[in-house]
């Protein structure tokens, strides 16, 4: 390495040789964060942090007061019924009508220990319905937690990266993999953690008539909810709607964070909507489990008891608040959140004018939508040699070689730690990167 590199390189070496990091390109997200805090705390300089996707904005006040209204009536010392409080069910059924235009009785809206205890619980009990059926499909690029909660769990997966098979083009390969009859459910996020594509209407059409063709259960991971920015989804019962696959197929189970969207990511909070198909589905494979048939009844008297017993008390309150608020028009969670697709505008701007390419780029015909995260590669760098060097530079992102993609030269770029004051710093950061590398190489 080169010793005129914006961070001290010698400090940077020094670390990596501590911490025994044979190769920073391949080492975890936690590891990368431990290296970038040394090295900040040894130089005094702050690095440009996109590895962690963590909200980078303030939780919202009428969530936090709600939740201390309910701390002081004492709802510390209660248990929670386990498929939650009444008032936020039915918050949660009006928020799927008012942001998605569907219908879903207040019984399958269920609160989760963030969206991960929802997924966690979704694969736990989709792959006990149908003994021919014990696998998940994930749509890639991914949440790399997801395939190991399967792992953990024992659960089967099986997966593919979208990049080459949008459009029509999906539904063969697809076809492909739910024809061998082993798939219980398919997962993807939509806007998709780490690439942002959004799946358009044609794929969720594609993805809804395949599920029902082949008995498979959609799980749907809306962490960023209505955070496709090209579209103003922020109105109430007026369209645009969140896109969902609910619209092609009854066969659905919706996790909808409230991390990101409300910044609520601290108290773990989240939402399994159920459809009423889904829930109300029977199936004698599930009785040594759960000692009942229909599927909502086991994933509520069966997994989510034995998980948690219910989501902790006072957040069901903050989140309730917040969804009324929300439903009632008073509070437009999209206009706080878009602050992400601005900042992302002007970062990845900043990267192409230094030579770096977007990797994901286009939603079949049309660009894709500036959001809380984007896709970089720079000519000639893997994405393990390039996240190496950007370390020597002050910027820290994640490898797309964790979450299933295919394009191996890619990063993955988090916007919402980035302060619109480090704007001037990533500037001369890349044009130095660039000046050193142009387009050669390590
Ligand atoms: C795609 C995706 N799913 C789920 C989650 C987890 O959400 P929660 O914080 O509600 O558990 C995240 C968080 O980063 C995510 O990116």
């Amino acid at each position: 390495m080169r010793q005129d590199t914006p961070i001290p390189s010698a400090v940077v070496k020094k670390y990596v040789e501590q911490m025994n990091l044979d190769n920073v390109g391949k080492a975890s997200i936690r590891e990368i964060k431990r290296l970038v805090d040394l090295v900040e705390e040894e130089t005094g300089q702050r690095y440009v942090r996109m590895e962690m996707g963590i909200p980078g904005l303030k939780p919202s006040q009428i969530g936090v007061e709600a939740e201390k209204a309910a701390l002081d009536k004492g709802v510390a010392a209660i248990y929670p019924d386990i498929d939650g409080v009444r008032s936020l069910k039915k918050e949660i059924s009006r928020f799927v009508k008012l942001f998605m235009n569907i219908d879903v009785q207040p019984r399958g809206c269920i609160p989760t220990v963030g969206s991960m205890q929802g997924s966690f619980a979704a694969f736990m009990t989709v792959t006990r319905m149908n003994k021919q059926k014990d696998t998940i499909l994930f749509l890639d690029p991914g949440f790399p937690v997801h395939k190991q909660q399967c792992r953990v769990q024992g659960t089967r997966f099986d997966s593919f990266d979208v990049y080459n098979h949008r459009g029509e083009k999906l539904r063969a390969k697809l076809e492909s993999h739910l024809a061998k009859g082993n798939v219980a459910a398919l997962l993807y996020s939509n806007p998709n953690n780490p690439s942002w594509i959004c799946f358009t209407e044609t794929e969720l059409k594609i993805i809804g008539e395949l599920a029902t063709k082949y008995d498979v259960v959609v799980i749907e991971d809306l962490a960023y909810f209505a955070m496709d920015f090209r579209q103003d989804m922020s109105k109430p019962g007026q369209p645009p709607y969140q896109p969902s696959v609910a619209n092609f197929t009854d066969q659905y189970l919706l996790l909808i964070s409230s991390s990101k969207a409300f910044s609520y990511a601290g108290q773990r909070i989240g939402m399994m909507v159920i459809s009423d198909t889904l829930f109300e589905k029977g199936s004698k494979d599930l009785l040594p489990y759960y000692g009942m048939e229909q599927f909502g009844r086991a994933m509520v008297f069966g997994t989510m008891y034995a998980l948690s017993s219910g989501t902790s008390h006072s957040p069901q309150y903050a989140l309730q608040a917040l969804l009324k608020a929300s439903n009632d028009g008073e509070y437009d969670f999209v206009e706080v959140v878009k602050e992400y697709g601005e900042k992302a505008k002007i970062m990845k701007k900043l990267f192409t004018d230094n030579g770096f390419k977007i990797v994901y780029d286009r939603d079949e015909d049309k660009p894709l939508a500036d959001g809380f995260y984007f896709t970089i590669s720079y000519p000639g760098f893997s994405g393990e040699e390039l996240i190496e060097t950007l370390v020597y530079y002050g910027i820290s992102a994640i490898s797309l070689a964790i979450t299933g993609s295919e394009r191996l030269e890619g990063l993955r770029a988090c916007v919402s730690l980035v302060d619109r004051e480090q704007f001037p710093d990533l500037a001369y950061r890349l044009a130095k990167f660039h000046e050193h590398h142009g387009g050669q190489g390590v």
